[in-house]
């Protein structure tokens, strides 16, 4: 919605909710809680919490992705199996399981007696939130060339510009964010019909404007300079054969 000048717009009027510092477990409540607040709200042992924290809150997806889900132990096996077991952005790529038999047992009992179908959960504690200035954010949301881009990290350059990676596509896009204006530079790897998912992860550009990125699919290191599009490729050693 497009805010013209001088336009008014209604004052918000918060409610209080609870008297106390736990709210209902309502399915608006659930989904604003954070990572932490989940941890702290579900019922289990400090090593359970801990061995969910290390393999599924490596950063991956937040918690809310997880917990959102109410499923019954055959399907939460299923679940943790693809996602400790697999990897790549839509998680095709069968690779090294992340933790052993036991935290991966540990963490499937856990979900199925938390997060079943009928897994009870009583009002929930809230920790303290940003508020006065805190709160006081201005959000510029800029649209980029593709959708399905899928970024993941960025990084900003001498000149004011914010860089970005895409987990799902070949490109690397510089966005300046004065103009809106997104400039595209593709990765010449990996070569198309290589069964090799494109997409970079981790992004840096160093204090000469020159752009790091890592193409874990592929296992190549990218190297740009945007001021001659210039890229090199340097292959790991875990570099997939194509
Ligand atoms: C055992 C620990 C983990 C659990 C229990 C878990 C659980 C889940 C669940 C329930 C979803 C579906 C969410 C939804 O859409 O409602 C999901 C999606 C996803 N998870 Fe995990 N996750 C775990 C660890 C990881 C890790 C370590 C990674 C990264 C390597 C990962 C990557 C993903 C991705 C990419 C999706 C989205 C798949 C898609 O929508 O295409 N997860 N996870």
């Amino acid at each position: 919605m497009r805010v013209e000048s001088g336009l008014k717009l209604d004052d918000i009027v918060l409610q209080r909710r609870s008297e106390t510092d736990f709210l209902p477990a309502s399915e608006e409540v659930l989904a604003q809680l954070t990572g932490a607040e989940w941890l702290w709200n579900l019922p289990g042992t400090a090593e359970e919490k801990q061995t969910v924290g290390r393999m599924c809150g490596e950063g991956c997806h937040g918690y809310e992705q997880i917990m959102r889900n109410r499923l019954d132990e055959r399907s939460w096996r299923l679940m943790v199996f693809r996602m400790l077991h697999y990897s790549g952005s839509p998680l095709i790529v069968r690779g090294r399981a992340r933790g052993t038999l036991e935290q991966e047992e540990m963490i499937v009992k856990f979900l199925a007696r938390v997060r079943g179908p009928d897994s009870p959960l009583g009002p929930v504690k809230v920790f303290q939130r940003a508020h006065g200035p805190a709160t006081n954010v201005v959000v510029t949301e800029y649209e980029l060339p593709h959708v399905l881009l899928a970024t993941h990290d960025v990084s900003g350059d001498s000149k004011g510009n914010i860089w970005y990676s895409s987990h799902r596509t070949p490109f690397l896009g510089k966005l300046d964010p004065r103009t809106g204006i997104v400039t595209e530079y593709q990765v010449p790897t990996p070569a198309p019909g290589s069964g090799i998912l494109p997409g970079t992860h981790r992004i840096q550009v160093d204090k000469n404007d020159i752009v790091w990125a890592s193409e874990n699919w592929a296992h190549n290191l990218v190297r740009l300079d945007p001021a001659t599009g210039d890229f090199t490729i340097t292959r790991s050693r875990r570099a997939r054969k194509p």
